[in-house]
């Protein structure tokens, strides 16, 4: 399989070279909208380089990697182009946007994979585990933890949609995934505790959202956006016969937290674009933590409690 990568930034790099070193892969492709940065990451990491035009005739599934903003657009070339993709979380800030995107991607049939990484960690595997096998008996509690150690690029800030769209998602995707439960009611909850950048653009930098899963088991998620010991990942599930935790504080950011996950991902890319595989998280999963992001959105703006969608 010959893959191209859309944007080689901080992802994408990591993305092409976990790919290259998979044995299924035989050619990676990068492109980037600064072509000069693609053709030195090529040369450092024995991948080759590409025009973003050029990519999607050379290969035979894409990863897209490239700021949020140009998701939307690539998404449609690549279901043009026929070829299964990866798109990197999340597909478009605008959840009617991100909707039409998957739709266009799905009704072309080529395959939607979105970057949802939790799924391959070992730590929300167990989790998920531990629910199925019915050890927990009936989960009743549910608590989420994702603190960054520092605070993304000054830049990023206004880019990201703020903490609900670009932090909790994980959360929202991880939360009804684990327990096969929706979530269907939310309460945010937000303040600034540090870099005035977060105030500047109506974003927070510490958040607590309050929930409520579709068979009424009740939650919590707590974000934050600078925590110098480390990356603070966790998920802890309670139920009427056991708990369950997993995760804690680690050195580094999320590249380093999540690299098997990421590399893991990233295999079962390629097992899902050979057609082994379902989509391991397909494009409705991702738009319905989009809708639990909105809706903690609205409900810290306007101080209440929000239903989903
Ligand atoms: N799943 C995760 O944990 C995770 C982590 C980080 C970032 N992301 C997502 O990945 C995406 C990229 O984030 P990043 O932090 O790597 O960004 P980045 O700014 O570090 O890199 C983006 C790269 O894309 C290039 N680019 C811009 N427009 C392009 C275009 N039209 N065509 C080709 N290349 C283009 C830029 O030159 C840059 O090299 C974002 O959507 C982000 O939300 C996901």
């Amino acid at each position: 399989m010959r893959v191209g990568v859309l944007g080689v930034g901080r992802i994408g790099a990591f993305h092409a070279r976990a790919l290259a070193g998979i044995e299924a892969v035989e050619q990676v492709v990068v492109a980037d909208a600064d072509r000069a940065r693609a053709d030195e990451f090529a040369v450092r990491a024995g991948v080759e380089a590409a025009g973003p035009d050029e990519v999607l005739g050379r290969v035979d599934a894409v990863v897209v990697a490239a700021p949020t903003a140009a998701h939307v657009e690539m998404l449609r070339r690549v279901a043009d182009a026929g070829l299964p993709v990866l798109c990197e979380k999340p597909i478009a800030l605008d959840p009617a946007v991100a909707r039409e995107a998957v739709a266009y991607v799905e009704a072309r049939g080529a395959g939607l994979q979105v970057g949802f990484q939790r799924r391959f960690d070992p730590v929300y595997l167990a989790a998920r585990a531990a629910v199925r096998a019915g050890s927990l008996g009936t989960v009743t509690r549910v608590h989420a933890v994702s603190v960054d150690p520092r605070p993304p690029h000054p830049e990023f800030v206004p880019t990201s949609g703020g903490i609900y769209r670009d932090s909790h998602i994980h959360d929202f995707d991880i939360v009804p995934w684990v327990t096969g439960v929706p979530i269907v009611e939310v309460t945010a909850i937000g303040a600034n505790r540090g870099a005035e950048v977060f105030r500047e653009h109506d974003d927070v930098d510490v958040s607590a959202v309050l929930f409520r899963l579709a068979d009424g088991t009740l939650g919590t998620a707590h974000a934050g956006r600078q925590h110098e010991p480390g990356y603070d990942v966790r998920l802890e599930l309670a139920g009427t016969a056991g708990t369950h935790t997993g995760g804690g504080v680690t050195e580094g950011d999320f590249l380093t937290r999540f690299d098997a996950a990421y590399r893991a991902e990233l295999a079962a890319f390629v097992d899902f674009a050979s057609g082994r595989i379902a989509s391991p998280c397909p494009g409705a999963d991702a738009l319905a933590a989009q809708a639990v992001a909105e809706a903690c959105v609205v409900s810290r703006r306007e101080g209440r409690t929000v239903r989903v969608g």
